[in-house]
């Protein structure tokens, strides 16, 4: 039995609907030069009424699939796993990864989602990795979707300026140790005690769905933002740290940082905590807003899409979120036939 985890396929799937700084300054008291300056963002894309998660899920879903079938052959029915992370799923319950699976027509294999918000495709990845490892599943489909645009206050500026929906998934299969593509191992964290600075108060079994309005807005998301860019910077750093040590890069560092998107201002930081170039850190959160669950995977798709993103590059993947939870991996990137990131017809 082998014991590596191998990358062998990359997607992404956005919304056709773009949302520009200018739309939202429309309606919201923000402008244009505020959302660029202090958060890098210049548009994010949304979906419309009726669409879900599973809808995006399902369309990353697809390009990975055929992104893993040009690169080795692999059959939608090799798959014999699905982990979606995300935080808005169809429903409270079930799950919707199984939906997803279904969809993809791997009906009858194992799927389960994962909620850690924007380090859910970390901590997706890390369950993936080591059920493959332990000889659970062969080869696994590991999806971030979210699509945060439902679930946000529609009077809140900072919320609003910030998020978009998207999702992007990758394949993952057994491997041997030392191969391009290999995940070469996880520091994965959470503290609870900052529950309250990322979450949905109401709807869950604390404060329960009544039917009624919620009290206080307390069915958005709510965010508390300046504490959470002091704990993002910091976390990321300590979690990238950590790992670079454990997977032995201490000397050279990574060649490219692939980090959660929420802020350019965040990415800086932790590229300044690493010693990195501005050239070493990708950024397309200009183009897609923090995108949660979806983020650090769209940002894959489009770094190798555009060049950023090459075969042999050492790259450290770093994710922040609510929970508070944060978590690291890392891979050389592997030659892979990578699918666009289309916009989802
Ligand atoms: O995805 C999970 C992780 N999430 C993150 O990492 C997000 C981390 N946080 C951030 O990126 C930033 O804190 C924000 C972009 C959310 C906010 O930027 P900031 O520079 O930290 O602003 P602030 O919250 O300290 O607010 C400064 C001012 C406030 O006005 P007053 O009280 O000084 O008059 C805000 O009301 O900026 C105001 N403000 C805005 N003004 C125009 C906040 N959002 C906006 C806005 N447009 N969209």
């Amino acid at each position: 039995m082998s014991d590596a985890a191998v990358v062998c396929g990359l997607g992404g799937a956005l919304p056709e609907t773009v949302v520009s700084n200018d739309e939202l300054a429309a309606t919201l008291d923000t402008s244009d030069e505020w959302i660029r300056t202090r958060t890098g963002i210049e548009r994010r894309h949304v979906i419309k009424p009726g669409e879900a998660t599973s809808d995006l899920a399902v369309e990353a879903g697809r390009r990975a699939l055929e992104s893993a079938r040009a690169q080795d052959g692999t059959a939608p029915d090799d798959i014999d796993l699905v982990v979606l992370a995300t935080s808005t799923p169809d429903h409270p319950c079930p799950a919707t990864a199984p939906l997803v699976a279904e969809r993809l027509g791997l009906g009858g294999v194992a799927a389960f989602d994962i909620s850690a918000v924007c380090t859910g495709f970390v901590y997706a990845l890390a369950a993936a990795a080591s059920m493959l490892s332990a000889g659970t599943a062969r080869r696994a489909l590991v999806i971030g979707a979210d699509t945060f645009s439902t679930i946000l206050d529609p009077c809140d500026r900072t919320t609003r300026a910030i998020f978009g929906d998207g999702a992007g998934a990758v394949v993952l299969r057994t491997g041997h140790a030392g191969e391009p593509g290999e995940l070469l191992g996880f520091d994965l964290g959470s503290d609870g005690a900052g529950a309250e600075m990322i979450t949905v108060r109401a709807g869950g079994s604390r404060q329960r769905s009544t039917g009624l309005a919620a009290p206080d807005g307390d069915q958005w998301f709510s965010m508390q933002g300046r504490a959470v860019f002091t704990e993002a910077v910091l976390n990321m750093s300590k979690s990238a740290q950590a790992l670079i040590g454990r997977v032995g890069w201490a000397g050279e560092g990574p060649d490219r940082v692939v980090a959660h998107q929420a802020n350019v201002r965040i990415l800086r930081a932790v590229g300044d905590q690493l010693g990195l170039s501005a050239e070493q850190i990708v950024v397309n959160l200009d183009r897609v807003g923090n995108t949660v669950a979806g983020s650090i995977p769209l940002a894959l798709a489009d770094a190798v899409a555009t060049g950023g993103l090459r075969p042999g590059h050492r790259v450290l993947l770093t994710g922040f979120g609510g929970g508070l939870t944060w978590g690291s991996t890392a891979l050389i990137w592997p030659e892979l036939a990578t699918v666009p990131t289309h916009i989802h017809a």
